[in-house]
């Protein structure tokens, strides 16, 4: 087992009152929720089959893209989604026509030296073969993992998240966001035998937990090591709001992705990291439930429904990894159906019908002013996520 030793403190959870006595809506609501989310996906399915939304909207619109950024593949998982859940082969034929535009970018090699690679063929490669048993589109997913796995240093144990890997301002740079990719690499060695792929994500969220997270359980968004030696460096804020900061959307990538990890290597310490990390998170949500843009702030600042959509698929994951007899499992799952809740009633696009988004509210990057106070397009696919997840015994596209 690969050292991890670190103290993180566990802060506990301040609202677990408030939080044992949340009383779940009826099924017939995240019914109703998810029927507001598909009619925004049914006036969206002519505009996008052969180009993608941009990441955030613009005056709550997203444009038609081409396929170039690590969102591209949100709407196809939102396709997917929907299929599932509907059964009905209209969201399938968009998600299919998408696929080729998956393909051709990894073919023609456009803005692919990235991490991305996990969030970007984990929804479009993986999920078509999974949900449809198209072998096509495994190979697309397991080229894809062999690209990421080219990223990975071996001294350092950590896949670089940006840029050319001699590239010097990037070299050995590993950021929180990347554990949403790991998911790809532990998929394709199941479905080709080749353990290297498994290894390289292990070792990368264990130096994950070893670096990323500091002692009070908050995160760095990233964090350089020495690849010739392994030697940490220092960590460095990217999006958030300082070095010492914590951003909120990386502490809920964090909530999340040591969960999926678990999954799949079953490690315990990544259970104990992840309820960590949750309790920082959930302890720092402002009465609505939906977090400023990094949680050094409480008040006064734009707020990133994404942050939250994604806590909340990872809070609901963390849970239904622990047993019965741990008293936190039904104060997770309740702390995710509050943020939903708020989600649905306050932040959703219901009543701006110009909008061809689902969740307001959103934020792609403060420092650089991108998609400030809009609709960003992983924050409704994790939206939507968490309403299948509530609704459904559903197996993680991840
Ligand atoms: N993974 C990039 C972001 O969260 O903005």
């Amino acid at each position: 087992m690969k050292d991890i030793s670190r103290e993180i403190r566990d802060e506990g959870i301040m609202r677990r009152e408030e939080y044992a006595r949340f009383e779940a809506p009826p099924r017939e609501y995240y019914q109703q929720a998810i029927e507001n989310v598909l009619t925004k996906i049914d006036g969206n399915l002519e505009i996008f089959q052969d180009k993608v939304p941009a990441p955030a909207s613009y005056n709550l619109v997203y444009e038609a893209i081409d396929n170039i950024y690590w969102t591209a593949s949100f709407w196809s998982g939102m396709l997917w989604l929907a299929y599932e859940i509907t059964g009905d082969a209209k969201y399938r034929r968009v998600a299919e026509a998408q696929l080729q535009l998956h393909r051709r970018r990894l073919e023609e090699r456009v803005n692919i030296d990235t991490h991305d690679l996990g969030f970007l063929y984990s929804l479009s490669g993986v999920t078509a073969f999974k949900l449809t048993g198209n072998e096509g589109a495994k190979d697309l997913a397991v080229k894809a993992a062999e690209s990421l796995s080219g990223r990975y240093w071996e001294r350092a144990g950590i896949i670089q998240a940006w840029g050319m890997m001699d590239e010097p301002e990037e070299r050995g740079r590993m950021i929180i966001d990347c554990l949403l990719n790991l998911p790809l690499l532990y998929w394709a060695s199941e479905v080709t035998g080749n353990t290297r792929y498994r290894e390289m994500a292990y070792n990368h969220v264990c130096q994950n937990a070893r670096y990323i997270v500091r002692q009070d359980a908050s995160t760095f968004h990233t964090f350089f090591l020495d690849v010739e030696t392994g030697r940490p460096i220092v960590g460095k804020t990217h999006q958030g709001f300082s070095d010492d900061s914590c951003w909120a959307r990386g502490q809920a990538w964090g909530i999340y992705g040591f969960p999926l990890s678990y999954r799949y290597t079953e490690d315990w310490r990544l259970i104990e990291v992840a309820k960590r990390l949750s309790n920082y998170f959930i302890n720092r949500l402002p009465e609505d439930q939906v977090p400023y843009w990094d949680l050094i702030f409480d008040s006064g600042v734009e707020r990133d429904s994404s942050a939250a959509a994604i806590a909340c698929c990872g809070l609901l994951e963390l849970s239904r990894h622990l047993p019965l007899a741990d008293s936190s499992k039904r104060i997770y799952e309740n702390a995710a159906l509050s943020i939903l809740s708020s989600l649905t009633d306050g932040y959703t696009t219901k009543t701006v019908p110009h909008s061809n988004g689902v969740l307001l509210h959103g934020l792609q990057h403060k420092p650089k002013g991108l998609g400030v106070d809009e609709c960003c397009i992983w924050g409704d696919y994790y939206y939507f996520e968490a309403l299948v997840r509530v609704v459904k015994d559903w197996k993680p596209y991840w």
